[in-house]
């Protein structure tokens, strides 16, 4: 079976126009800067690049293609598995991408691919036209298995990948409270992760990743293990984070609600072997706020097509 094409002639991922002209005017107006812990020095707390503005000219270019990429496993019975089948996918420079599927169907698999960690058997995936051959800085994980160092404090964890950089102690030192703020960890900057709750750890390993600046960032469920309450929070926190700085984002889940919220597009991927199934355009409004969302028919609308999609996988037999 084919994978399904969008209207662009493959599963092109972008985001529309009026999200460029809204991202130029927030990033714009997001020059923080912090006081390093000296009380006196004052320094940029973050990189000129983050605050770059965007205008709605600027054409979107793809950062990740992922090329006809097909991955099989050697079971322990030594036989085949295909998990992925023939993906191809480009992702654009700044958009907000979900990948939906059922359980198997490949969806980390495809993410550890993109992150370098596993080499697929055929096909190719580049970052900026280069072949992706292991992990960089410039895409950053956020994986529930990415433990935070448990010997160091929220601090250290924070900043441990502007240190490992090279940046000034003073200069990261600023850079990581900044961000410890900005996901809403004031106050805990030394406590230990064995002091956090689930969802402050989380919160600490997304400030962590983005304190060295990936250009893309890759999340495999990052809210999965949370309650409903925290995962809300920490959508609208990182929507927030988002619609501030625009970087890339790949972003798997199984929530349909939570894809729909959060994205410009949503790839629907079936299972058995893991294939895409459709690229759906999420064209709603920036910036989203839930309680204008929930009562959008538009939004009510992707929600219930996408959950029809999951019940038509299941009774075709390739869903779990
Ligand atoms: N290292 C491995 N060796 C053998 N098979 C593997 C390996 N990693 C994954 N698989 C198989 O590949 C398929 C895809 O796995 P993957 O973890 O990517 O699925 P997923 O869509 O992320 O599932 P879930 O939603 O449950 O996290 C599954 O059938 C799994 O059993
Ligand atoms: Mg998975």
């Amino acid at each position: 079976m084919k994978a399904p094409q969008n209207g662009r002639g493959s599963n092109d991922v972008s985001h529309g126009c009026e999200n460029r002209r809204l991202s130029g005017r927030l990033l714009a107006k997001s020059v923080p800067y912090a006081k390093a812990s000296d009380g006196m020095t004052v320094v940029s707390a973050r990189p000129s690049e983050w605050v770059r503005p965007v205008t709605s000219k600027e054409p979107a270019s793809a950062i990740i293609e992922i090329d006809r990429v097909s991955q099989v496993f050697q079971t322990s019975a030594r036989r085949d598995h295909v998990a992925l089948s023939d993906i191809s996918l480009t992702i654009e420079e700044r958009a907000f991408v979900s990948i939906l599927g059922p359980s198997g169907c490949g969806k980390s698999t495809l993410l550890y691919i993109v992150g370098g960690f596993v080499t697929p058997t055929s096909g190719a995936a580049k970052m900026k036209g280069q072949a992706i051959t292991g992990p960089g800085p410039d895409r950053g994980p956020v994986f529930q298995e990415f433990a935070l160092f448990p010997w160091k404090t929220v601090l250290g964890n924070v900043m441990y990948g502007p240190r490992q950089q090279g940046v000034r102690a003073t200069e990261a030192e600023a850079q990581s409270l900044a961000l410890i703020e900005m996901v809403g960890l004031k106050g805990y900057e030394n406590f230990y992760p064995k002091e956090l709750s689930g969802g402050m750890k989380q919160r600490v390993a997304l400030a962590r990743t983005l304190a060295y600046h990936p250009e893309v960032l890759l999340m495999d469920e990052p809210f999965g293990a949370l309650d409903a309450h925290t995962r809300t929070r920490l959508q609208n926190d990182l929507l927030n984070i988002w619609e501030r700085d625009r970087k890339t984002v790949l972003f798997v889940t199984h929530s349909v609600d939570e894809a729909v919220f959060l994205s410009d597009k949503v790839v629907m991927m079936s299972k058995s072997p893991g294939r895409i199934r459709e690229v759906i355009d999420i064209d709603l409004p920036r910036p989203r706020r839930r309680s204008e969302l929930l009562l959008d028919p538009r939004y009510q609308k992707y929600v219930v097509d996408i959950e029809r999609m999951f019940d038509e996988s299941d009774e075709a037999g390739i869903a779990s």
